[in-house]
């Protein structure tokens, strides 16, 4: 009934200005008669087109921006991520607004781009002149309404639903209706982020991760309202910035969050098991497995807190499934303030002169630690296949891009042998009888099936 209601007033609206239109062509009425039939006041106090939300509400209005190639990019929170994706979006051609209610965080994001830009010019990667040029397309503000002209709008701000919706809400009344938003979020809904909107269908997730312009990974989340095509517009211009978009359907964790609990969990998990020690298990993990960083190294770079509340959200959004369980060694050590490398004590001692524990270098013992952890990933990436969050070329290329790990879980499953996943997981579930160990449907159908996740 509301919606008939709004439906008439607004094409009696559209009907007026065509008249006004006319009228003002001959003569007859002012641009203002005109102005005050496109737009009206917002509750923000900026100014809103009502016809133009009326197009843009539907989603198979006029095309969204992000296609035309000059597209100004707005970047909203200055921080680590934001300063990141400005550099980024300003390296692969696009004019950038970079907006932050802080001045201070505004200073600090460009004096560190101009820091990486002279690096990068040291190292003869870039020449002075086009350094200069990138860096000239990147202007700051603290007023949103600098967004104005902005095809396409990242925010990177505190990870905050409230504060993210307020900031779209705000943003809506300031950029044209064929903008696109994007939110940044590890951990969010996109979905309820874009039910807040006047125009859900323009909302994608673009998550980005840390360091932004190092790793390749962009994981692309569409909301349930997400306007038909624009995941595949997203991800074209992804990859014109040299980025490799994965598409993740808007479930906790998305892809790698989700995927890589278990190189935490179950690492943590053999240490209080007594299985090994800290030096030993990192040791396996890189020695052995080729992964970059052991589990503890990498907690610790991560800071235990943050970790911790990733996994506690995680656990929480999948209705406290026990894959997920966040460990009361970590807990403690976040009690403690032992957060890693930023508080100078977490899994390891991280002070000048402070010598490490020697891992075990049991070759044997080392292996058995890989498997467990790999075998429990292995699952992981299945069950995401498996629900269908992303694809399997998807859930490798978001593991290898995102935290860079050596190969594709998937492939790698299929070079041990699916079989032999599903008979150690099998066998942990019955020694522990926990539902932690619970073999993905999707892994032993491919088991029995003698097929990989490929076709
Ligand atoms: P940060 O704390 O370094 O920066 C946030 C910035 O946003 C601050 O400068 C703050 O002043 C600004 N801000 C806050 N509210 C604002 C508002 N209403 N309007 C304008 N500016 C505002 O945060 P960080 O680490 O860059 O994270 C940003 C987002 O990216 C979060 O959603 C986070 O979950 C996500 N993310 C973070 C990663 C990381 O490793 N730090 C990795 C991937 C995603």
């Amino acid at each position: 009934m509301g919606g008939k209601t709004v439906l008439g007033a607004e094409i009696t609206r559209v009907w007026a200005i065509l008249i006004h239109l006319q009228r003002l062509f001959t003569g007859q009425a002012s641009c203002g008669h005109v102005n005050r039939l496109l737009f009206r006041q917002s509750t923000q106090g900026g100014w809103e087109c009502p016809i133009q939300w009326c197009w843009a509400s539907l989603p198979w209005s006029f095309p969204l921006r992000v296609m035309e190639q000059n597209i100004e990019v707005g970047v909203v929170g200055a921080g680590t991520m934001g300063q990141g994706i400005a550099q980024i979006a300003a390296t692969a051609g696009h004019s950038v607004v970079l907006v932050d209610r802080d001045e201070s965080a505004l200073k600090r994001a460009m004096a560190n781009l101009d820091r990486i830009f002279k690096r990068l010019v040291e190292k003869g990667r870039l020449d002075a002149v086009e350094s200069g040029r990138i860096l000239g397309r990147i202007r700051t503000a603290t007023d949103l309404a600098a967004c104005a002209q902005s095809g396409l709008v990242i925010e990177a701000v505190v990870e905050d639903e409230a504060v993210k919706q307020d900031l779209f809400a705000a943003l809506e009344s300031v950029v044209s209706g064929d903008a696109v938003l994007a939110s940044n979020t590890s951990s969010l809904s996109i979905t309820r982020l874009a039910a807040g909107l006047h125009s859900p269908h323009r909302l994608i997730g673009l998550h980005f991760f840390n360091p932004a312009p190092l790793l390749p990974l962009v994981e692309v989340v569409p909301a349930l309202q997400t306007k038909d095509g624009l995941v595949e517009e997203m991800a074209t211009l992804m990859r014109d910035w040299g980025k490799q978009p994965a598409v993740a359907k808007d479930t906790p964790g998305f892809i790698v969050n989700r995927v890589a609990r278990p190189f935490y969990g179950e690492a943590i998990r053999l240490y209080e098991e007594g299985v090994a020690d800290i030096a030993t298990i990192d040791w396996a993990m890189t020695e052995l497995g080729g992964f970059r960083m052991g589990p503890f190294e990498l907690m610790d770079l991560i800071g235990n807190d943050i970790n911790y509340a990733v996994t506690e959200s995680v656990w929480k959004a999948f209705h406290h499934d026990p894959r997920y369980t966040p460990s009361f060694s970590q807990k403690r050590n976040v009690d403690a303030g032992w957060l890693g490398r930023k508080s100078g004590r977490g899994w390891h001692v991280h002070a000048a002169g402070v010598k490490r524990a020697e891992p075990w270098r049991d070759k044997d013992l080392g292996q058995d630690i890989l498997w467990r952890i790999l075998v429990m990933l292995i699952n992981e990436a299945a069950d995401a296949v498996f629900w269908g969050v992303a694809s399997p070329e998807d859930v490798d290329r978001a593991m290898k891009g995102g935290v860079n790990y050596p190969k594709g879980l998937l492939k790698w499953a299929e070079e041990v042998g699916v079989d032999r996943c599903v008979e150690t997981l099998d066998g942990l579930k019955a020694r522990y009888g926990e539902e932690r160990y619970r073999c993905s449907p999707l892994l032993r159908q491919c088991a029995k099936e003698q097929r990989g996740f490929f076709r």
